[in-house]
């Protein structure tokens, strides 16, 4: 029996990286699953396809995450589609990194918009259907810069500790109707998000940090929202769980 068999999951910001790491172990687990993006038709198109592969529903959406009105305009027609939704990962996000000396306002709402107000819009929104069916489970994407901070980043920051405090007070407002709510704060995880960390000495100083001892992979987070998508996780809610190699402990 496949852990997820017969669930329908919303995955947000699932064409590259993390996001589409977590489709594709939803969708090798049994689940049917509809995925959104911003810009990349083509590698949306070729996932949607190596989802199907596996013999379940999948269909892509360009739908920003940060604006409310296309998530409800979202979540109405993957409801129509799929019939019920019983797991939302909140992924959708963005870095604008600077100094905060530097940092504009139209940066800093960029990235409030899409990394935390977008987990807002999302969420209002699956609540509904998950309530009518009394279970749920909602994952949204933290880090540990979120726990930890780190120069340059105090818009990044911001919006994943804002992450952490939403998704206790959701676990709190909807444990009774059994809908769990839960984060997940990965360290570095090879993407285009942190490609460029990758190069020269900057690579081995940030290793050096992590007992692990090697940046993480889209798989190794893919892995916690498994475990925190399906049954396996029946008595958790509200927690965050690190996932980066020791770097935050
Ligand atoms: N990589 C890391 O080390 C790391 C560490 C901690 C936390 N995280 C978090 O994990 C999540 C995924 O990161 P990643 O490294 O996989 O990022 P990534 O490789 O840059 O991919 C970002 C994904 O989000 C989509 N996206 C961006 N803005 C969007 C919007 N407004 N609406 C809908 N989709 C949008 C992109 O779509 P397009 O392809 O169409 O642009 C893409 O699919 C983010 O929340 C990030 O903050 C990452």
């Amino acid at each position: 029996m496949k852990l997820l068999e017969n669930k329908v999951a919303i995955v947000t910001g699932a064409s590259r990286g993390i996001g589409e790491a977590i489709a594709l172990k939803f969708a090798a687990q049994g689940a049917h699953v509809a995925f959104t993006y911003l810009s990349s038709d083509e590698k949306a198109k070729i996932l949607e396809e190596k989802l199907q592969a596996f013999g379940v529903k999948a269909k892509a959406y360009k739908s920003n995450a940060g604006v409310y009105e296309e998530c409800e305009t979202l979540v109405a027609e993957v409801l129509k589609e799929f019939g019920s939704i019983d797991i939302c990962v909140n992924n959708a996000g963005i870095s604008k990194d600077n100094l905060l000396l530097r940092l504009s306002p139209d940066q800093w709402d960029d990235v409030m918009n899409i990394n935390l107000k977008s987990v807002y819009n999302m969420t209002k929104q699956v609540i509904r259907p998950m309530m009518k069916a009394k279970s749920g489970s909602i994952i949204n994407m933290s880090s540990v810069i979120g726990i930890m901070g780190n120069a340059g980043q105090s818009s990044y920051a911001a919006s994943k500790a804002g992450i952490i405090g939403f998704s206790k007070s959701i676990a709190q407002e909807l444990g009774s109707r059994n809908i769990r709510c839960n984060s997940v704060a990965p360290g570095f995880i090879e993407t285009d998000m942190t490609s460029y960390l990758k190069e020269g000495e900057a690579a081995s100083s940030y290793i050096s940090k992590i007992p692990l001892a090697r940046f993480g992979t889209p798989e190794d987070i893919a892995n916690v929202c498994l475990f925190l998508a399906s049954d396996l996780s029946s008595y958790v809610t509200g927690q965050t769980i690190s996932a980066c190699g020791g770097l935050c402990m």
